[in-house]
């Protein structure tokens, strides 16, 4: 039986108040994250807070597979600094306690989204860089890389347009990995912008 846009709607506010929740408890005393969004598998954030021991890292996914088998990841390696969160990257973002600032977000390879009719789903675009940009100090980077040039053009423009973001053609890469995406595909073109 077909649910009403009523019961969508309540289900979809439980999941949000839940997740909500979960970020209070998780992250009451915590000021600094460094986030994944899209993390697939988990290769690449689990890589990272190996190096990164100093760093409190977060990976977000909306599949729960992909969230149980980059945990599986990071217990085998006993990765203190590292956690994996089964959530949608806006409503991740919204979620976040308010004194949690994220002082490296990264995205990497997300869905393009190759169809005009479909454009509207690309993560990356002004509702999302608002949210993005209220929870990072000015300074701080987004690093992005798709293998979709399409996608690339998009991004840098959605970037260029918005009053809280610059790319930033001088900055480097900060840390190399391959992703699962990465390494079926081959690597694609990065974007890294600043917060004003
Ligand atoms: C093409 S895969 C890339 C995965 C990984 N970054 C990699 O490079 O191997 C895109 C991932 O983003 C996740 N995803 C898509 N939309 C999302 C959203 N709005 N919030 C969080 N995760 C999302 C998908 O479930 C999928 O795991």
């Amino acid at each position: 039986m077909a649910i009403t846009r009523e019961q969508h709607e309540a289900w979809v506010a439980q999941r949000k108040a839940a997740l909500r929740q979960l970020c209070e408890e998780r992250f009451c005393n915590c000021s600094q994250l460094t986030l994944e969004i899209g993390c697939g598998h988990g290769h690449y954030l689990n890589a990272y807070a190996l190096v990164h021991p100093q760093e409190r890292c977060v990976g977000i996914d909306i599949l729960g597979k992909r969230v149980e088998k980059s945990t599986s990841k990071q217990v085998k390696r006993e990765l203190g600094n590292l956690e994996f969160i089964k959530a949608e990257a806006t409503e991740f973002l919204a979620a976040l306690p308010e004194q949690v600032a994220l002082t490296r977000v990264m995205l990497l390879y997300p869905d393009p989204w190759p169809k005009k009719r479909h454009f509207k789903n690309r993560l990356v675009q002004a509702p999302f860089l608002n949210l993005l940009a209220g929870r990072m100090a000015s300074g701080s980077f987004f690093y992005f890389r798709t293998d979709h040039e399409g996608y690339w053009e998009w991004a840098k423009e959605e970037i260029q347009a918005h009053p809280a973001w610059e790319i930033d053609e001088a900055a480097e890469w900060h840390f190399d990995a391959p992703s699962f995406f990465e390494e079926v595909k081959g690597r694609g073109k990065p974007l890294i912008a600043r917060r004003h």
